[in-house]
């Protein structure tokens, strides 16, 4: 089977209800882990690199991997996507290398640490736009800033993202403003901001509507009801994955993430993307600590390996089969990059915007 641009899989997820975990991934295992899991829940498959994993991995690496991915489980669709692009290049070089799908972050300007303007964002969004759907390669745009609701913080945590304080205009994505960019750009999928943030520290308590905006999602798919929702920064920060970490001498102070029903909620409400980084890295890296600290004479790199990976195997079945993309894999067809310029040349993929 070729792969799915994100267009395909999310207009089917759409047609039937579910939403789709965007899982990042960093090096064999993450990727490993991401695939076992869908074949094992026959699940459509979304995989994402940040621009800091294609570096880690090197393009060439990824292209492989991603062919070998598709080699391997020719049975299951798979999307490729670039997660958080900060420029028109790095969309380019990612959809040259064979990306079926590009986000291009306007949020902030191309250093992807300064607040760029609306202007701006819908300019080198649609760009992004003209070109990838000429391809039939699908583009995620975002609007409003990733950060912390509670602390005004920008989301700084991975290397990208504001530093400093927003205010709460920028830290919440405007509904109206929202419609008038997926009518000015194409987007293919729009990231909204709802108080979410990357990385482990996201909420100092279990959060509730004022820092995290649940109603600002419905808000907005009030406005824009067949438009593909993202939900970046998705990730729950289970607490037994905590105590994995800190019982095998992780020192993570206590903290929450993005509760489960919430996310169940915003897939009521259009989202049809959810980023999920974190919690991945948390289940490898607990599970490696453990092995290690159980086995001090030991220099297997696999003893360490494989662990990591069966327990982020297991985390994303449980989110396969919680956003209801589980049974899924098998009833989709994927269409060809060109099938996909065709209906994008004939204006039959057009964002219906209310
Ligand atoms: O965009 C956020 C993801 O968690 C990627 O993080 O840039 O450290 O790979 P990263
Ligand atoms: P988490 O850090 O919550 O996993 O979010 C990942 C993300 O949004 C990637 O774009
Ligand atoms: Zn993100």
């Amino acid at each position: 089977m070729a792969l799915i641009t994100l267009r395909q899989l999310l207009d089917h997820a759409a047609e039937n209800g579910y939403g789709m975990p965007a899982f990042n991934i960093t090096n064999l295992e993450t990727l490993q882990a991401v695939l076992e899991a869908a074949d094992r829940t026959d699940s459509p498959v979304l995989i994402q690199a940040s621009r800091s994993a294609r570096k880690h991995m090197d393009d060439v690496f990824l292209k492989h991997l991603v062919l070998g991915a598709v080699e391997r489980y020719p049975h299951l669709p798979i999307c490729m996507h670039l997660d958080h692009g900060n420029a028109f290049d790095t969309c380019l070089s990612a959809m040259n290398l064979g990306f079926t799908s590009v986000m291009m972050d306007g949020s902030l300007k191309s250093d992807a640490r300064t607040p760029s303007t609306y202007d701006y964002n819908v300019e080198v969004t649609s760009t992004v736009v003209h070109l990838a759907h000429a391809r039939g390669i699908s583009v995620e745009g975002e609007i409003g800033i990733l950060g912390s609701l509670e602390t005004g913080a920008g989301d700084k945590e991975d290397g990208h993202g504001f530093e400093g304080t927003l205010d709460k205009a920028q830290l919440l994505t405007d509904p109206a403003q929202a419609r008038q960019f997926v009518a000015e750009t194409g987007v293919d999928a729009l990231a909204v901001a709802i108080g979410t943030s990357h990385g482990a520290y996201k909420f100092s308590r279990r959060p509730t509507g004022d820092i995290l905006a649940m109603n600002v999602i419905e808000a907005i798919h009030a406005q824009l009801p067949d438009t593909h929702l993202v939900m970046h920064g998705a990730s729950t920060i289970p607490e037994d994955l905590q105590q994995l970490v800190n019982a095998h001498g992780g020192e993570i102070p206590a903290t929450f993430g993005v509760p489960l029903e919430e996310v169940e909620r915003g897939i009521r409400s259009g989202v049809r993307k959810v980023n999920i980084d974190t919690d991945i890295r948390m289940a490898m890296t607990g599970s490696m600590r453990k092995y290690l600290t159980e086995n001090r004479s030991s220099f297997d790199i696999r003893g360490v390996l494989v662990p990591g990976r069966d327990r982020a195997a297991t985390l994303c079945i449980e989110r396969n089969e919680r956003f209801g993309c589980a049974g899924m894999a098998s009833k989709i067809r994927p269409l060809s990059l060109s099938q996909m310029a065709d209906r994008y040349a004939a204006g039959n993929l057009r964002q219906k915007v209310a």
